[in-house]
């Protein structure tokens, strides 16, 4: 069956569109995608910025054969599988920052946001493409695959490839489970083990080694006195404050 892809032209957000889709019984592997969000949005409540006709910004449907505790997994294929298709169809091959930040070079290149609204899980993707710059707040942060690679991608044609490898990464989490994702993610991110970086927790700041992903892909932080704890969300960095 062909993907339904509805392009609109500006929303608010993606997120809301493809809520509205999902709750009039949109099947999976439907995707709304955007030239541009009023209101993009970010994880962790933050905003998404989203130029008219750079980035690639869209939501895609999906419905799988899950139990709920295994969404958090399921947020780390999305992000494993917009890495394969960005290796794929531009050559740029990216980092993945836990949860699911695809980076080039230390920079932002790709974010994903999951949520289970509507009875379905909703996977918000959005990719700096061509992009040649970046408001002064983005610039030390963001980068696009044009600043990397000099060269202008097709969106809508990412978009498709991106959404093929979604649904063969869900596929792989449905068939082999969550240990298969876990040892995907663990050879494909360079912040799974060993490196040092700080968590921003609602409580404050928490600082540690990296120490692998749980079975159901939350994240192990060795902390200076020993002790291990389990990020189950939050803002990883690198710390370079010791
Ligand atoms: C992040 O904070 O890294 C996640 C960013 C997710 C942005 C995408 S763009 C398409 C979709 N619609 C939104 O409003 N957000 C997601």
């Amino acid at each position: 069956m062909p993907r339904i892809i509805e392009w609109l032209d500006t929303v608010d957000s993606t997120m809301r569109v493809a809520a509205e889709r999902a709750s009039a019984g949109a099947p999976a592997g439907s995707v709304v995608a955007a030239e541009e969000q009023t209101e993009g949005r970010g994880r962790l409540g933050r905003s998404w910025q989203s130029p008219r006709g750079t980035g690639l910004y869209f939501t895609q449907i999906l419905r799988p054969a899950l139990a709920r505790e295994q969404i958090p997994v399921l947020t780390l294929a999305i992000g494993l599988a917009a890495a394969d298709a960005i290796k794929l169809f531009t050559g740029v091959a990216c980092d993945i920052r836990w949860p699911n930040d695809l980076l080039a070079g230390d920079r932002k290149l790709c974010g994903i946001l999951a949520q289970w609204q509507a009875g379905a899980v909703l996977a918000g993707v959005g990719v700096n493409v061509n992009q040649s710059e970046f408001t002064e707040e983005l610039r030390p942060l963001a980068t696009s695959l044009r600043m990397v690679t000099g060269a202008c991608f097709d969106r809508r044609l990412l978009l498709k490839a991106i959404a093929a490898c979604i649904d063969a990464h869900v596929r792989i989490l449905e068939t082999s489970g969550a240990s298969a994702i876990v040892a995907l993610f663990t050879s494909a991110s360079s912040y799974v083990e060993g490196r040092r970086v700080a968590v921003d927790l609602p409580g404050g700041l928490l600082r540690g080694v990296t120490a692998g992903l749980t079975p159901d892909g939350f994240l192990k932080l060795r902390r200076e006195d020993g002790t291990l704890r389990t990020i189950t969300a939050g803002g990883v960095r690198p710390d370079v404050g010791q």
